[in-house]
Parts: structure tokens; sequence; C-alpha cells
């Protein structure tokens, strides 16, 4: 406990205290003025136990830098000096560690900050959460979905320059890990009667201003749209321009953060031309025509912003005319058509603007949730944020206001449930001895609000639904008659006496106290405002739009699903979806960010006391602190108390055996914490007082290095004697090994050297050997060799007589042997060619090889002929036969012949089958044929010549006529006896018939041909292979031939030169026919 003393935690080193709890004296002013003086120096955030107070800087502080986010990591929430992002880390972790859903509220007025601390959630879950391509798209589509939102939702009020005109409640989805999945957004009434009109001061919705400064030319010009702000009434023209806002700048943000978001290029076109529709709608002015009824009826002024708005949208400007200056009633099965003057124009007009550009609204956060929703089914963890608009009380306040108002109510409600009641309710279940603490509970305001039979909107609704003129006076009236006697309500008529003196409440207003002030409502427009009442003309008009986008907002104008049902009302709408946010909300862990505003001009450095008592006072926290100071400033149960201190004691660490609240009071006992300073409760420790917590936190962080240090010098120890425990193993090893290589290797050396010795020896004594057996083989040889010797010695000796006889012979013989051997052996270089014609033949080398010598030759030539002869085919082994036959029949015997022996015997000189000519020649012979040839007859009579054709056939000769190759005659060879001619160089040949043969009528035949002896050699060949007999060739100068009846004869002598080389034939007598040959 000195020592616990001696450190200081790190809250007493804060300026003020960062946590209220711990406030000396506790009242109004040292609560204000610990406030004021964080705020002073720069320090916004303060701790009301886990709730944190921000208060609005106005300025930009460097306290959200990356640095800052990681200096948060993981830390616990009294740590570090207070800030949000240890409520949002706090939160964040106890969802991914302890499963726990999580709804972070943020409360407070407008232009308190709260929309700026949500982002900062948002910013700093984004920054802590898992990381990864995937992770990293959600996260982006989160963050970017509030540019968008912002531009068509936020407006420039008289108290924020970006006050949200929406509620919005964001659900981020988590997997098991922590990283983010997707998320949903919910939001609540959009303010859209700001579309057509704003309170002096403020401005419209941002996004007019940002498309007419920051649209491209292009853009305007497609939207027809003018840059300049003045054109258009539905732009409040005082405050434009707002100071340090740069709508163009924005423009191109919340474009990009569009397209980041995952909207198509078309359909931010069809975005902004909405836009752009809405904004021209205001430009559209009636003016009133008298009609013959005498009633007005309203007429469009100009029609040329009709038709812009027209050809936009794609709506058929007779349609949008007409809807703009009839109304239809419907009722049952009857339709009735009414004019409208110009006030229910002007009406019509803007009801139709402000719900084009609401529906737009809920439009665009459909269709971010489309973008950002989870992709997967898996079960998801929830952090809700909510950031709603704040507590309004304005100079002039209406519908608007008082939903608002009524929104806060019930937050404060559920703070007061979640907080103040559950806190105190802890302590009774826990069994702690408690005070009750007082507070302001606001039960009965929201009872006066939202109680169905007797609550403010309930008799709205009333009022509107019931039959009968309906005004707002009607409607207050009735609330005069059923809350007059309501604590918290006020009017001129309320029948609580303390008021019936105001003066200062108009007749037209009620007022109502509600926990953060009271407020005056203007009762004008409620009633409308609540019926939210749009023409059904219009509605079909728009839905007649040839614009996908405008068609989907109006989804009740297709006249295929007409309702005749009232839809519901927007009062009640509105509790309805705030009942759900309430129910949704009390399942999750609450958080709570309470949002306080410094001061009303929206400057930095200034603490307007009474301005920020006044919401300390309404936000209760002072109770808030009370309730937590007279409680307990943390509890724990048991088992976790225990694991996170059990190290700072010697009997619980490391390990405690029995129950867990004996272990903690055995640990809170050892540190001798004062017994005041905790209690035990069923399930949980309390401990009064932060400061003891902070320094059971020191202690622990102390304890927690040396317990680090012990671990650290442990794992050293075992490191080093691990990593030594392996080097000596490993140098065994290495030693192990390295002596058995090197006792291998002495091995090898000396195994190689005492091979080398006794191969040495070896080699030695197998020398020695050899020499001893080789001088052995010698002597033995030597012994052989002289008794060769002297046996041949002796032999001779005896045998000498014998050998001289004998010896002469033997020489000659052996000579003549080596003789005859060379003979031979020269004449196998000297032989001839071995052309049979080839006549030489080498000279005899000795007189007596002679008979030899030409027996070789005679031999030699026949080899050699029979080796031409073998090279020769059939063919000409037949030409050769014939030109054989020849020469045995004629040569020497016939001078004609050795002209032949060079002629090819051709045999068939007309080609016969290849004349057409002669084709019936042809066909009458079918056999092979030997010879044709045309030959000269020589007339029987007179000795002349005529040609004729010559055919020797196998069996046949025939005479055919040269010109027709008709047949004269055929002679069978057997018929033929005999063939003679001459000794001569003549061709006349006669041929020889066998008497009384069929062909001898005429006689024998006589011819010349130049071809006579092969014709005769054929002739004789054919015959002899036809009839095995030899034809008789008679070769003589002078021979008979029988020609007819008579015998011839033919007589060849040596005529003159007269007729040149040719023999000539003549007749001279009966007997003689004479043939001259030269
Ligand atoms: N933490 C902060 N740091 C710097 N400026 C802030 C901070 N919180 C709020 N502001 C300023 O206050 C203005 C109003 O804050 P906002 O969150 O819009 O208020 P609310 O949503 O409560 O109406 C912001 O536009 C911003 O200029
Ligand atoms: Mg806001």
């Amino acid at each position: 406990m000195a020592k616990m003393e001696a450190k200081t935690s790190l809250l007493d080193n804060m300026i003020g205290v960062g946590d209220m709890v711990l406030l000396e004296p506790l009242n109004e002013d040292t609560f204000i003025n610990n406030l004021k003086k964080r705020f002073d120096h720069n320090e916004i955030y303060t701790y009301i136990g886990s709730v944190v107070i921000s208060l609005n800087p106005y300025r930009s502080l460097p306290i959200y830098s990356p640095e800052k986010v990681e200096e948060y990591r993981n830390r616990n929430f009294y740590e570090l000096s207070p800030h949000i992002f240890a409520l949002s880390d706090e939160a964040y972790r106890s969802l991914r560690d302890q499963d726990k859903d999580q709804c972070i509220l943020i409360t407070g007025e407008s232009g308190a900050g709260k929309t700026e601390a949500s982002k900062l959630v948002m910013s700093y879950v984004a920054a802590v959460c898992g990381k990864g391509a995937e992770v990293n798209q959600v996260k982006e589509q989160l963050l970017q979905s509030n540019p968008v939102l912002e531009a068509f939702g936020n407006a420039k009020t008289v108290k924020n320059d970006n006050s949200s005109r929406f509620g919005k409640y964001m659900d981020i989805e988590f997997d098991f890990k922590g990283d983010p999945l997707g998320g949903v957004i919910s939001n609540y009434l959009l303010e859209k009667s700001r579309v057509v009109k704003q309170p002096r001061g403020e401005r419209n919705f941002h996004i007019f201003y940002q498309i007419l400064s920051g649209g491209s030319e292009d853009l305007l010009c497609k939207l027809k749209l003018e840059r300049d702000f003045s054109r258009y009434n539905y732009l409040g023209l005082d405050s434009a321009r707002v100071n340090g806002v740069d709508d163009a700048a924005n423009f191109r943000t919340v474009r990009n953060a569009m397209q980041i978001v995952g909207f198509m290029d078309h359909e931010t076109q069809s975005v902004f031309e909405v836009v752009a529709a809405v904004l021209k709608l205001g430009n559209i002015e009636f003016k009133p025509e008298s009609r013959v009824n005498g009633l007005d009826e309203s007429k469009i002024k100009d029609k040329n912003e009709l038709k812009e708005i027209c050809e936009l949208t794609g709506i058929d400007q007779s349609v949008l005319e007409r809807a703009f200056s009839f109304r239809t009633v419907e009722a049952k099965q009857e339709k009735v058509s009414t004019t409208l003057n110009v006030a229910q124009a002007y009406y019509a007009r803007d009801a139709l603007a402000k719900n084009l550009y609401s529906r737009l609204f809920s439009w665009l956060v459909t269709r971010i949730n489309e973008s950002i929703k989870a992709q997967t089914k898996v079960r998801k963890k929830v952090m809700g944020v909510l950031d709603i608009y704040g507590f309004e009380i304005f100079e002039e306040n209406s519908f608007e206001q008082f939903i608002i108002n009524y929104c806060n109510e019930k937050l404060q409600q559920i703070f007061i449930e979640l907080t103040l009641k559950e806190e105190q309710e802890e302590y009774i279940r826990e069994g702690i001895e408690w005070t009750h603490i007082e507070y302001f509970n606001n039960a009965i305001i929201c009872d006066l609000i939202e109680n169905n039979q007797t609550g403010i909107l309930a008799m709205l609704d009333e009022e509107c639904l019931r039959p009968g003129t309906v005004t707002d006076d009607t409607f207050l009236e009735k609330l005069n008659q059923i809350c007059a006697t309501h604590q918290h309500f006020e009017s001129r008529m309320s029948k609580c006496s303390r008021f019936l003196n105001d003066t200062s409440l108009p007749h037209c207003c009620f007022r109502i106290q509600h926990y953060a002030g009271k407020v005056m409502y203007q009762v004008e427009g409620f009633v409308d405002k609540n019926n939210d009442l749009l023409y059904r003309d219009l509605s079909q008009a728009m839905w007649k739009a040839n614009h996908s986008l405008i068609k989907d907002l109006f989804p009740e104008g297709n006249p295929a699903k007409i309702n005749l049902k009232r839809p519901p009302t927007a009062g009640s709408q509105f509790k309805a979806s705030v009942a759900t946010l309430m129910k949704n909300l009390q399942t999750k862990n609450p958080n709570y960010i309470r949002c306080i505003k410094p001061n009303d001009k929206k400057a930095a450095h200034i603490f307007n006391d009474a301005l920020v008592c006044h919401q300390v006072r309404y936000l209760g926290l002072l109770e808030n602190v009370r309730v937590r100071r007279a409680g307990y400033a943390f509890r724990q149960p048991y088992e976790p108390c225990l694991e996170r201190y059990k190290m700072l004691c010697k009997q619980t660490w490391p390990h405690w055996g029995g129950p867990a609240r004996d272990g903690v009071e055995v640990l809170f006992n050892d540190l001798e914490i004062p017994e005041e300073e905790y209690s035990f409760g069923r399930s949980k420790i309390f401990i009064r007082n932060p400061r003891t917590l902070f320094k059971l936190e020191d202690l622990r962080k102390q304890r927690l290095e040396d317990l680090a240090t012990l671990i650290q010098k442990i794992y050293r120890g075992w490191k080093c004697r691990t990593h030594f425990l392996l080097m000596k193993k490993s140098q065994i090893v290495i030693a192990s090994w390295y002596r058995r290589y090197a006792q291998q290797k002495k091995y090898q050396k000396i195994k190689s050297s005492a091979i080398i010795v006794q191969s040495y020896i070896r080699g030695w004594k197998a020398r020695k050997l050899l020499r001893e057996l080789k001088h052995q083989k010698r002597c033995n040889k030597a012994v052989t060799t002289i008794a060769a010797y002297w046996h041949g010695t002796q032999v001779r000796r005896e045998y000498r007589k014998f050998f001289r006889a004998n010896a002469g012979r033997k020489i000659s013989e052996f000579i003549l042997q080596k003789i005859i051997q060379k003979y031979f052996l020269e004449m196998k270089n000297k032989m001839p060619s071995l052309s049979p014609v080839d006549k030489n033949w080498p000279a005899r080398p000795y007189l007596f090889l002679d008979s030899t010598h030409n027996e070789l030759k005679r031999i030699f030539h026949l080899w050699r002929c029979k080796k031409y002869r073998d090279q020769f085919t059939d063919q000409q082994k037949l030409v050769y036969e014939e030109k054989l036959e020849a020469s045995e029949l004629f040569k020497d015997k016939k001078a004609l012949y050795p002209a032949s022996v060079g002629q090819p015997f051709q045999g068939a000189y007309l080609e016969i089958s290849k004349n057409p000519k002669y084709k019936k020649l042809k066909d009458a012979v079918d056999e092979k044929i030997i010879i044709a040839e045309v030959v000269n007859k020589i007339n029987r009579a007179n000795g002349k010549a005529t040609s004729r054709i010559f055919l020797l056939t196998n069996s046949n000769v025939l005479l055919a006529d040269q010109k027709s190759g008709n047949i004269k005659s055929e002679v069978p060879l057997g018929d033929v006896t005999k063939v003679s001619m001459s000794s001569q160089n003549d061709g006349f040949f006669a041929v020889h018939l066998k008497e009384g043969s069929g062909a001898a009528g005429k006689g024998d035949f006589l011819f010349s041909s130049d071809h006579l002896i092969e014709m005769a050699t054929k002739l004789y060949r054919t015959t002899l292979t036809q009839t095995k007999q030899k034809l008789n060739i008679e070769i003589s100068d002078e021979f008979l031939v029988q020609f007819r009846q008579d015998k011839v004869c033919v007589k060849f002598i040596q005529g003159n030169q007269r007729n040149g080389n040719v023999p000539t034939c003549k007749r001279k007598n009966n007997r003689l026919l004479e043939v001259a040959v030269p």
C-alpha cells in the first residue's frame, strides 16, 4: 500500500478531474468549473464512470490522429486520459471478445457535436478492426455513406451549420473475428418542410447549393439549371453562402462518395434530375382566373418552367398541368373532380416538392443499404450507432420540433432506464447496502406525448381522421380539454390554475415542459403535416413519368394498385419507428456519449456557463455522478476480477483452488485495501472509488512487468541452455564423425603401402623363378641340338655313298619343276583380252612347252567364246543360230554370201499389222509371220519382174498383190521340194514345187530378192522344224525349172555393164531363160 501511495494514478496528472466521480466537493459549480477548466485546456472529454461527456470545441483538435488511435487501441478504459476513442475501443472489444452486441447512444442539443462524434466512433472502429482488401472496401463504403446522407439530409440552421435534419441509426455488422461485414442504416423522419420554406437565417438542404456551385456547366445544362441561387424560390436568400463551407468542393466529395458506395452513373444522374425537378417546381407560379360560376380557378403563369420540368422528368406536360388545376376525389365508386384555387395549387405544388424530396431521401438510404449490406448469412455481431437530431428550441417551433423533441425524450428515458434505474436495481439485486438517489424520471412526459388514448399524438391522429371541418384550432381545443390537467402541459386555456395568468403564451400555442426545458409549439400546420397529404392526381402524374426513379418513388400512383385507405399519419409512423428503435437499443449493451454545447455562437474557446449549466441540469449529469458515487464506481464478477488481479498476491498466484469470491477476499486483504472501499455482492465485487481501481491497475502493471521479466529470464535461461546442449551434442557428433574419417584415411594408406611392398617382393620372386626356368630350358635345348648334330654327322658319314648316285636326276627334276612353275605364273600375267576375235597370244618361252602352249591357247579361246555366248539373250541366240545356219549353207558357195553377213536378219520387213492397207491380208493369215517382204516375181513368159508380197508362215508360203494385199497363191511348206540359185552375186532363186500338188499348176516360182540369203535360210529352217526334212538347196549356174508343161533352163552368164549393177533376166526361147549378172 505504501508503494501505491507513492505512485500517482494517471488521473492524478489531469487537468481538473478526468472522472467526475472523483470530484470533491460535488455540486453544480464544481461540476461546471471542472468542465470549464478542462475545456480551456483543450480537454473536451470527461467521464462519469463509463459515460463520456463531450464538449464541442468548434475547431479541429489534434487528438484524432492515427497515432492517437494506436495509443488507445487495446488499452483499459481508465488507463489513458478520457477520450471518445477509449469508449469506442471498450465497445468494440467487448463486442469482439465477449460477444455482446453494442450500441453507442449519442445525445445532446442540436450542434453539440453528435454527428461528429458518431463519425469519430465509426472511423476509430474502422481503423482498429480487421484489414484486407475486402474488409477495406466494406469499411470505405460504410464511411462514405456519411457524406452522401449529409449532403441530402443536413442543412444549415441557426444552431448548427451542418445540422442533421433526419434521424439516423446505423448497425455495423461484424463477423466472429471482429471484421466488418456490412451495415444497415435506418432513417427517421426527414424534416421535409425545409424543402419549400426555411426559417430566417437558415438554408435548404446542402445538395441544392452544392449542385448549383459545384456542378459543371455541362451538368447544369443537362439539368436545365442556372448557377444563380436567386433564380430559385425554394432557396432562401439571406444565407445562401455559409462561412467556412465550400459547396463546390463538397459536391465533388459527394459525387466521389456516391461512386465509392456503388451508385451507377445513371443512378447518380437520375438523383440529380429529381433534385433539379424539385428546385424548379418552386418556380412554378399560379394566377387566379375567374370562371363563370364565380369561383376562382388557378392557372400557371409561365409555362416555360413546367415545360422544362416535364422534359427533365419525362412527364407529359398536359398531365402535370391538369394535376395542378384539378383534384379528383374518389369515394367508393364515385369520382368527383374539382378545380383548385390559387392557394390550393400552391399547396399541391409544395406537397409535391416535399414528397419528391423526402421519398428520394428514403430511396437513397435504401440504395446505400443495398450496397453496404453484409454478403454472408453467418451470425453477426452488431454495433449500433445512433445519431439522432438533438433537442431543439427555436423561436417558432412546429410539428417537426415536436417530433424531434419527443424522440429526445425517449432517448433520455432509455438513458434513465439503463443507467440510473438499472444501476440502483443492480445494488438491490446484489444485496448491497444502498441509499436511494432521487432523479427526475421523464416517463411522465413520454406518456403525455405517446399515450395511446390521451397522448398528444393520438389526439392529433383522431383529429385528422375525424369527419367534418378540421383545423389546427380544433386540435388545440381538444388538447386543452384532455391535457389541461397535465403537469407538463400548458396553454392559455389549460385548466391548471398556475398558468391561467400566463400571458406570455399566445393563443394558438401550447407549451410542453420537456426534460430539457420548456418549449412552446405553434399549432399551425400540425394537422396538415401529420396528414402529409399529396393529391392523388399528383402521385398518378408522377407514376406516369417516363423516368424510372420517379416512377419508383410513387408506387401508389399506379391506378392498378389504388388504395382508398388512408396512409398512416406522419406522427403515428414516427411513434412506431421510435418504439422499434427503443426495443432494439434495449437488447444491446449501451455506451453513452453526452454532447454538450459550450456556446450558442458556434465559436471556439467560448464557454457559456449558463448554457452549459442548463444542459448539465436537464441531462441529469449530476444525478448520474451521485448515483455513481453513492454506489460503486466499478464492479466486476468475481471470476474475471480474480483472473485479472491474481498475480498481486502469493496465495492466488498462479492458481487459486477455492471459490473465486474467497480468492478475491484473500487478495484484497493481502493488498491491505481499506474495507470501506469495497463490498461483496452476490456475484460481483463492488469497488467504491475509481482511485482504488486505478491503484490496482497500476500495481498490476508493475507486477506484469516483473512477471514479464521473470518469464523473460527463465525463457532466456532455457533458451541458452537448450542452445548449449544442442551445441554440445553437435560437437560430439562432429568429433566422432571426424575421428572415424581420419582412421579410415590412415588405414587405407597403410593398406595400399602393404600391397605395394607385397607386389615388389612377389615380382622379384617371380623373376628369379623365371630366370631359373629359362636357363633350364636352354640347357635342355642345347643338349638336343648337340645330339642332333652328332647324329647327323653319324648318319651322313654312313650314307654319303648313296647320295652321290641319284643327285643329277633329282636336280634336273627340281629345275624342271621350277621352270614350269615359273611359266604358269608368268602366263597368268600375260593373258590376252577376252574378245573372241582377239588373235594375240604370248610367245612360247621354251620349245619343250610348245604343245602345252597351243593347248592352253585353244582352251582359253573356247572358254572365252563360251563366256561371250553366255552373254546372249534368247533373241540374239536365235539370230546367231540363223546366221550360223546361213554360213553352213552358203559360205564359200555363193558369191552373195559375204555381203549378207553384216546384214541383220529382220524377217518381217513389211509391217503388215501396222498398215491398214493390208488388214485383209493380216486377217487371212492367223499364224506367226516369219518373213514378210516384197520380192520380184519373174514372169514365166517373158522374164519381166512384178512386185509381190512374200509371206512365210510356220506352215505356208504366201504370195500377195503388193497394192491390194489380195492373196495370189498359197503353197504349204510340204509342197516345196527344192530351192535353186546361182553361185554368183545375184538375188535370183527358184522355188520348186512338188509335182502334182495343188499349187504346182502354173509351175515353179522364180523370184529375185535383196535378202536372198536370209530368205533361203529361214525357208530351210522352217521347213526343217515343220516337216523334219532338210530342204534341198541347189547352188548352180544352170538349173531347170518347171513352167506349166515346160522344163526351162535358167542360165546365169557374165553380162555386160549396160544395165548398171542390176542383173537382168530375159526369156530367150522356150527352153532357156538367161540371167545376166554384172
Ligand atoms: N470533436 C469535434 N472537433 C471539432 N469540431 C467539432 C467536433 N464536434 C463538433 N464539431 C463542430 O461542431 C459542428 C456541429 O457538430 P454536429 O456533430 O453536426 O452537431 P449535431 O449533430 O449534434 O447537431 C460541426 O460541424 C463541427 O464544426
Ligand atoms: Mg447532427
